[in-house]
């Protein structure tokens, strides 16, 4: 079904790895490195050395890490599109650089706001300097992404065009909120349905996606937009950013130690992603109100019902459902990037990421 590599044995430790990520990303990789380091050159207040440990650079004590960070996936996706409509790729670095803040910043409160104490197997920002240094850690680093979208007209865009970039950053950032938002107040909720957990997942995750490839392409030409294939493109990352979200909840239970993060505590939160949905709004008899009276349990729960969810997450074939409703989305996502005419190789790119993202293990 995918061309990407299936899980193979890591020779050094037989431990599992995922497949790799798709090889347009080593493109774009010292770039977009060079250009976030850049943007937190020459800080010295101390709030900007948790900026630096995040972004995987430094270690907790300042020193330098060789910590790998996030896929760096936003900028990435910023780029293949800006080289998509034949764009220039200066041109998509600030934007690019702003979408992976704005990303890493969500991800710092995220952490907090899901309690998780690890990240790229790493402690997370408010495990290691408390929630107030989170939040305003957190806070700072949005701003930081406005500095780097300030910089689009330095680099050739014009001002109308990089006024509409940065008032789509604002507007796609704010969509990330309502949905980070619904998800927390998912948590409390008796029964989440999939058109309500689809509106969540579209705005918390979908919205940055989109806005990467949609900005990516808004600001790469030099000619200026070209609105159409503008419009097309965003289509494709509205389509790629529920594919990811699935695939990220498929892995927040059933991932491994590729992900970086503590496994099962999707459950041990009662977060209604779509694997608890599936589960709750499936299962009948005595097995449905057993599960509904763990979701309404007190704070995190116990092993022994965590076990419970996944024995049922089972006989339902959860895991299934929830891969066909993001290989479904797949097919129609192929369909369009197959009927767009873009530049170079990058439909053939976007095949293999969208292929990428349906087997991801991190
Ligand atoms: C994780 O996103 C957070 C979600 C939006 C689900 P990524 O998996 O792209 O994060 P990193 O940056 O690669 O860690
Ligand atoms: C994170 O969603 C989404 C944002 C930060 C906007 P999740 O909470 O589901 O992602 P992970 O599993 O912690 O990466
Ligand atoms: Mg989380
Ligand atoms: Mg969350």
């Amino acid at each position: 079904m995918t061309s990407t590599s299936s899980n193979s044995a890591d020779s050094s430790t037989g431990a599992k790895t995922g497949p790799a990520l798709p090889s347009f990303f080593t493109r774009y990789q010292s770039r977009i490195d060079e250009a976030l380091r850049a943007e937190l050159t020459g800080l010295t207040p101390e709030i900007y050395d948790i900026h630096r440990y995040y972004m995987g650079w430094q270690e907790i004590d300042g020193s330098d890490s060789n910590s790998t960070g996030g896929k760096r996936m936003r900028p990435t996706l910023a780029l293949l599109a800006a080289d998509a409509v034949g764009g220039d790729l200066e041109r998509a670095t600030p934007i690019a650089v702003a979408l992976e803040y704005v990303h890493n910043f969500s991800l710092i409160h995220d952490d907090l706001e899901d309690m998780d104490r690890v990240r790229h197997h790493r402690p997370t920002v408010w495990a290691v300097w408390g929630e107030p240094a989170a939040i305003v850690s957190g806070n700072a680093m949005f701003k930081i992404a406005d500095t780097a979208a300030w910089k689009l007209r330095a680099a050739g865009v014009e001002e109308t065009v990089a006024l509409e970039a940065e008032a789509e950053l604002t507007n796609h950032s704010l969509k990330m909120m309502e949905g980070q938002y619904l998800d927390i107040s998912f948590e409390t909720e008796e029964s989440v349905n999939v058109e309500q957990y689809l509106d969540m997942i579209e705005r918390k995750t979908g919205a940055l996606i989109e806005a990467s490839i949609y900005l990516g392409s808004l600001v790469g030409p030099r000619s200026g937009p070209d609105r159409e294939k503008a419009t097309a493109l965003k289509a494709i990352g509205y389509d790629l950013g529920r594919i990811f979200q699935i695939r990220d909840d498929v892995l927040g239970v059933w991932g491994g130690e590729e992900t970086g993060k503590p496994v099962g505590a999707d459950i041990k939160r009662k977060k209604k992603a779509l694997p608890a949905v599936h589960a709750l709004s499936n299962s009948t008899g005595a097995t449905s109100e057993r599960l509904k009276q763990i979701f309404r349990t007190e704070g995190d729960l116990e092993a022994e019902d965590v076990h419970v969810v996944l024995e049922e997450m089972e006989n339902l074939g959860t895991q299934d459902y929830c891969q066909s409703m993001a290989e479904d989305r797949w097919l129609d996502c192929k369909r369009m990037i197959e009927s767009l005419e873009l530049a170079g190789s990058t439909s053939e790119e976007f095949t293999e990421l969208g292929e990428f993202l349906l087997v991801r293990e991190s």
